[in-house]
């Protein structure tokens, strides 16, 4: 049979993202596939290694959504990366299979160096700037202006205004200033970064070649370090021995959900609805939700395909997804009421997987995680043994 093979790092409760976009697709896949999931704690530790202490909380969390969902211990390998070692094992054999000038070709270590570099020249122009000089100088320059409107009202509100703009247009212009004429070195950069980073595709590899995994379903962001591990499986098969399929992707097919601020829902966004949130936290979060902007009063017309809260009707709420376009397209549906039917909707889809997520115990989830790992160990052990054979290690 095929094997499929996916991880998450444990950061804690999913979302509705995880929910349409992952885990989804995991439930169909175990029905036709041997699947392996496991939760990814080694590459956790890649931003920072005190996330460890955070692991076994976050591992619980992350498993009892997945359980809640019906992703089935009995259908799929559920199971933790640190218990098999194998992982750290091919991890070495793999590192030296590939380039120090391929890892550093690969989008997220750019990504980063990028984001270090900005924080370098923000916090140095910081160190620069006198934050307390120009706030001094803004205010004064407020009072002056907002002498011209004394007589307003609302004169507190104008002044806050005009301070507002004064302070980022002004800070905004020194920064530019500034920042063409400073200069990051190199190796302050690269100071800040783990070698366990750099090599976070190669152990990604690692976890999918130890299964002889076919398939791996994940996201877009994730392709770079698919398309890292086919090229390390066509160079082992090449130097050794044909012991690994190529694997191919498997994309999801929704695009990312949108968060309550309307950007992409995120964790470390603070815009996210949680499988796992109870009723009342569901029904305000709703409230909440950034919908189309130029929709003001209830009877403007609105435009659905820009709305996260239609976004959303599409997936939970099919039945009435054309008559909403319709009504709020034509200005005859006000957005309280859309969001009333989503709520409705969406709190009937989620109540039975809360109440059987309230039903798994802690010691459950370890349980099954336990059994995951032995079962998964056994195929782990089995590909090792094959690699040391290609390799003439047994001797
Ligand atoms: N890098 C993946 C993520 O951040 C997690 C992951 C680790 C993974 N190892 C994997 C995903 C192997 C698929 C296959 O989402």
């Amino acid at each position: 049979m095929m094997v499929v093979l996916s991880g998450m790092r444990p950061t804690g409760k999913l979302h509705l993202g995880h929910l349409v976009g992952v885990l989804e697709n995991w439930k169909k896949l175990q029905e036709k596939y041997n699947c392996y999931f496991f939760i990814a704690n080694f590459h956790a530790l890649t931003d920072d290694p005190k996330i460890a202490f955070e692991v076994k909380n976050n591992t619980i969390e992350v498993v009892k959504d997945w359980l809640s969902v019906g992703i089935e211990p009995n259908k799929s390998t559920l199971f933790i990366q640190s218990k098999i070692k194998e992982h750290a094992e091919l991890h070495l054999i793999l590192s030296m299979l590939v380039s120090l000038s391929r890892l550093l070709r690969n989008p997220t270590y750019k990504e980063k160096i990028e984001e270090l570099r900005k924080k370098g020249i923000e916090t140095k122009i910081n160190l620069k700037i006198d934050d307390e000089k120009i706030d001094e100088i803004i205010k004064s320059n407020v009072e002056f202006i907002s002498k011209t409107f004394e007589n307003e009202n609302n004169l507190e509100k104008i002044k806050d205004q005009i301070y507002r703009k004064l302070k980022s247009d002004i800070l905004g212009i020194i920064k530019e200033t500034i920042e063409s004429s400073i200069e990051i070195e190199e190796t302050s950069i690269n100071s800040e970064i783990s070698y366990g980073f750099l090599g976070y595709p190669v152990l990604q590899s690692a976890d999918i070649l130890i299964y002889r995994a076919n398939f791996v379903p994940i996201g877009q962001d994730q392709i770079p370090h698919l398309e890292l591990t086919r090229e390390l499986a066509k160079k082992f098969n090449s130097l050794f021995k044909e012991i690994f399929p190529i694997p191919e992707p498997l994309l999801t097919e929704f695009p990312k959900v949108l968060g309550i601020d309307g950007r992409k829902m995120s964790k470390s966004y603070n815009n996210a609805v949680y499988i796992s949130d109870d009723s009342q936290t569901l029904k305000n979060k709703i409230k909440n939700y950034f919908t189309d902007p130029q929709k003001i009063r209830k009877n403007d017309p609105g435009r659905p395909d820009i709305c996260p809260i239609y976004y959303l009707q599409k997936i939970f709420n099919s039945q009435e997804k054309e008559e909403i376009y319709k009504d709020c397209s034509l200005g005859k549906l006000g957005c309280v009421d859309c969001k009333m039917k989503l709520f409705n909707k969406l709190d009937k889809f989620l109540e039975p997987i809360r109440e059987k997520r309230n039903l798994i115990k802690d010691d459950e989830v370890i349980d099954i995680l336990n059994d995951g790992s032995n079962k998964a160990k056994l195929r782990a052990q089995e590909t090792m043994n094959l690699i040391y054979n290609a390799m003439d290690f047994n001797f």
